[in-house]
């Protein structure tokens, strides 16, 4: 679709290609689903295009919070323009509540509330599995210096503050999520990738009865099925809000 542009890169479940404007890139969301670094994949048809109208709604609405994001505008359903930006090789995760490898690698139990958010950081390379990092190896890596990690480490946490309660509206707990950030050509650090239920743990507050309802991609990584059913939801429920107010 976006074949008459340059394919720059082509990741997991995205192609970025080049935009006629060198500040600029078209980002196309792919059908394909991926977990615990690809070793599970699969396709669901559609799902490209939620992830794709579900970030650009999350993209549009931090940006309303003053949160600097990559998002310019939709192209068409399923990729968006966005500012051209060099990606920090850091996985932020910030977690409300204790779920997923934090409960695998610590003997906290799952579904702990957390006192503060907590950020994990990640090295993002998937030749060595993404690993857990800490401030100390990231000085040492030489990745971000200690004035540019605190000023993620301030957007992740203003962009909790913003995205719970919005989530919390549309009857959705916001259990953790990761994040990218980059640096545009001028030099100021973005929020980047995509901000969708790929990246996001959403727990439905409307069925919380006791269990765990997940709205997320641990319906794919755990074969729970209703994959797509429950991307739609997260979408739908966004969209009404949005429409509301
Ligand atoms: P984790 O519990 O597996 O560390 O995941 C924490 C959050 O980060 C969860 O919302 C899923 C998201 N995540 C990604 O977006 N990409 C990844 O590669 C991993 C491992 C997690
Ligand atoms: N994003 C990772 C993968 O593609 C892992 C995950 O989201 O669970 O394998």
């Amino acid at each position: 679709m976006n074949s008459e542009f340059g394919l720059l890169y082509e990741g997991k479940a995205k192609k970025i290609f080049a935009h006629r404007d060198s500040e600029k890139v078209i980002i196309e969301f792919k059908d394909d689903a991926t977990a615990f670094n690809a070793l599970k994949k699969s396709k669901f048809e559609g799902k490209g295009e939620l992830n794709c109208l579900i970030s650009s709604k999350i993209f549009e609405f931090l940006a309303k919070n003053q949160i600097p994001t990559h998002y310019l505008e939709l192209k068409n359903n399923n990729s968006m323009i966005t500012q051209k930006i060099k990606i920090i090789p850091l996985e932020v995760v910030l977690r409300n509540i204790a779920y997923g490898s934090l409960c695998k690698q610590t003997t906290i139990k799952p579904g702990s509330v957390l006192e503060a958010p907590l950020i994990d950081f990640y090295l993002k390379n998937d030749k060595l599995n993404d690993p857990l990092l800490t401030k100390d190896r990231i000085n040492l890596l030489k990745i971000i210096d200690n004035q540019d990690l605190e000023f993620i480490i301030n957007m992740t946490l203003k962009i909790n503050k913003v995205l719970k309660p919005f989530f919390y509206n549309i009857k959705l707990e916001l259990v953790d999520f990761k994040l990218e950030f980059g640096y545009n050509s001028k030099g100021q650090i973005l929020l980047g990738d995509e901000i969708s239920p790929d990246n996001c743990r959403l727990w439905d507050l409307n069925q919380n009865n006791g269990t765990i309802v997940s709205l997320d991609k641990d319906r794919f990584r755990n074969d729970l099925g209703g994959f797509i059913e429950a991307y739609t939801e997260i979408k739908n429920r966004i969209n009404n809000f949005i429409n509301s107010n």
